[in-house]
């Protein structure tokens, strides 16, 4: 496998001043946010930006803005040495990991306000996350300047605030969701997942599992109520699990829907607790 050379930056100023020289020679930049703790989904959203954009650039910061819960970023993990590697295995041009304080030299207190959207399902169980992602991804924005940005579609709710602050901000920047990577086992690729323990990853598999039995139940006729019931009480089968919400939504408004009438097209999302390990996914079903 040719492994090729990464730039790694910690200062805003350094990276800034990189990037000028990839403007100045009319090249465009891909830019990959993310938490760190890499894994094949966020290779391929490196990939997806080498195809279309002539440099890329990743961000590798844990971003405690968006942290509801202290025990949840101080678990989040962390692992720069390995994902600077993958990254230079993916031929990404260069990494950006700076430091809490280069991030935030004074507190950020800017209160973004996306309507109903930051305050149903993650937004409704994580009160501020939205908030802090939008404070941070506004503040990369800024910096990298990017003309296209890539992100997961696991995060369906966080994209769609995403795409809401680029209008908000009347930022130039393309939006590009990638498809969610998975497990063998169907289990939707992630960070976290590393944080489950043997038992728990066993369990965990479930999650895609009853996702796959939502698309055929709803062809078989069946509405959202009884949909709903099902996947809660196969769920409280088994140990271990606790539910957030389970929702089906409109995919244009992300509106929760009590009939599939109500939309066009519709997304079955999830949010549970595998132990102490929040996992999250969706389904398209239209
Ligand atoms: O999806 C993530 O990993 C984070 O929310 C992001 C977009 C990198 C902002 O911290």
């Amino acid at each position: 496998m040719p492994v090729y050379k990464v730039l790694i930056f910690t200062k805003i100023s350094e990276l800034q001043e990189f990037l000028a020289q990839i403007r100045a020679n009319k090249k465009s930049i891909g830019f990959v946010p993310t938490m760190g703790a890499l894994h094949p989904g966020h290779i391929s959203l490196i990939n997806t930006s080498k195809i279309v954009c002539n440099v890329t650039i990743c961000s590798i910061f844990v971003n405690p803005t968006q942290f509801n819960d202290k025990n949840d970023l101080e678990r989040y993990p962390k692992t720069p040495q390995i994902d600077i590697d993958l990254l230079k295995n993916a031929g990404c041009d260069a990494v950006f990991m700076p430091s809490a304080e280069e991030m935030y030299p004074v507190k950020d207190e800017t209160l973004f306000d996306f309507g109903y959207l930051d305050k149903i399902l993650e937004g409704k169980h994580r009160p501020g996350h939205f908030n802090g992602v939008a404070i941070v991804v506004s503040k990369f924005f800024n910096i990298v300047k990017p003309d296209q940005a890539f992100f997961g579609g696991k995060d369906y709710q966080q994209v769609m605030i995403i795409k809401a602050l680029t209008k908000k901000l009347d930022l130039n920047i393309k939006i590009v969701v990638c498809p969610t990577l998975r497990e063998k086992d169907g289990l939707a690729m992630s960070s976290r997942n590393t944080l489950l323990n043997a038992k728990e990853r066993e369990v965990a598999k479930i999650i895609p599992k009853l996702m796959n039995q939502v698309l055929p139940l709803k062809e078989k006729g069946m509405q959202i109520e009884e949909i709903k019931a099902h996947i809660v009480s196969e769920l409280n089968k088994r140990g271990n699990y606790e539910l957030d919400y389970f929702a089906i939504c409109d995919t244009e408004t992300l509106k929760e829907l009590n009939s599939f009438s109500e939309a066009k097209h519709h997304i079955a999302l999830i949010a549970c607790y595998v132990g102490k390990i929040r996992l999250i996914d969706n389904l398209l079903l239209s």
